[in-house]
């Protein structure tokens, strides 16, 4: 009885942490989009605004601005850099959606931005939003050792050896004969989650040290916690699209096996795989004990990764 109490009460606490914290960075998002002058056509921003700003749960911007409280900065101090994750993260989701790439049409309970606009619209949008994120850490960081840090960090996460290039692989392991699949899928399946989904999370919750302007030992167990939630959060997303609904996740579910991509069920199965989320949760906790209490939040947002349920 009194663990679940606690358990209530914590998740009470996050949760309301969380919609506040939404507020404020939806907030700052708008900001950066109506900030755009008039060289900016009209149907670009609009279809940059309606993906940017559509109810996603803003896990990135998050982690980011509880990575800067753990070390003991202000929010305001890691919005710009907050603000660069999910403008980051919001183009990754339009160019994953497009045809050429998984090809759905349903996200976050919407139309896709190219069912929604058109495909050269949303090439184009996820463009924009990707320049706009390192625009926006360059020009709002008070401190230039600091936006140049984390500029440098962003790129190398979402480039061609992090996010991109998981995408990549993605993609490539689809097209893989089934007696390769066989002897190459573990290899690959840990890399492709620990870049395509992992080095964004991990990025994140850096970003929010390199914004409180942590130590090296601080930014490596953030770093650390980083990619131990990482790779859960992306195995959960992969039992989601097994075991959930489209009304439940807000985009098609049921379609990764479908398009033969390597999965951590798919791999391991259903059990086997929410086990090793739940262990990569625990280890992301222990990592960051020796914050203490500033860092509580970041212990509980760990526990949500496994525990969510969309
Ligand atoms: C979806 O990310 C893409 C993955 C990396 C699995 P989220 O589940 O964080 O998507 P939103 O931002 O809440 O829509
Ligand atoms: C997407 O992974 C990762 C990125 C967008 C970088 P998925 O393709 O599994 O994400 P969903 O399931 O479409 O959200
Ligand atoms: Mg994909
Ligand atoms: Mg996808
Ligand atoms: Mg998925």
């Amino acid at each position: 009885m009194p663990i679940s109490n606690e358990k209530t009460t914590e998740t009470f606490a996050l949760q309301s942490r969380w919609k506040e914290l939404t507020v404020e960075v939806n907030s700052y998002l708008e900001d950066c989009i109506d900030s755009l002058t008039e060289s900016c056509p009209r149907i670009l921003r609009e279809a940059m605004r309606y993906s940017l700003l559509s109810p996603g749960k803003r896990l990135r911007p998050i982690l980011c601005l509880l990575g800067a409280e753990a070390l003991g900065a202000c929010v305001s101090d890691a919005m710009a850099n907050a603000a660069a994750v999910e403008m980051i993260h919001s183009y990754s989701l339009i160019h994953d959606d497009l045809p050429a790439m998984d090809d759905d049409d349903l996200r976050r309970g919407r139309p896709t931005c190219h069912i929604q606009f058109d495909e050269a619209t949303a090439i184009l949008a996820g463009d924009g939003l990707q320049a706009l994120a390192f625009e926006t850490i360059l020009t709002k960081t008070s401190v230039p050792e600091v936006a140049v840090q984390s500029c440098l960090l962003l790129a190398k996460a979402a480039g061609p050896e992090g996010m991109v290039g998981g995408q990549c692989d993605d993609l490539l392991a689809e097209k893989l004969g089934e007696a390769e699949k066989q002897v190459r899928a573990v290899d690959m399946l840990h890399a492709i989650h620990a870049r395509k989904t992992g080095a964004m999370i991990r990025a994140s919750v850096v970003l929010g040290g390199l914004a409180a302007r942590g130590t090296t030992a601080e930014l490596e167990k953030l770093a650390i916690y980083g990619d131990c939630i990482g790779i859960a959060f992306q195995i959960v997303d992969d039992l989601l699209d097994v075991e959930s609904t489209s009304e439940n996740t807000g985009k098609r579910t049921g379609k990764d096996s479908e398009r033969g991509k390597l999965t951590f069920p798919g791999i391991y199965g259903v059990q086997a795989s929410r086990d090793r989320a739940e262990k990569l949760v625990e280890q992301a906790i222990a990592t960051i004990d020796s914050f203490g209490s500033a860092a509580t939040p970041l212990k509980q947002l760990a526990r949500y990764i496994t525990d969510r349920s969309h």
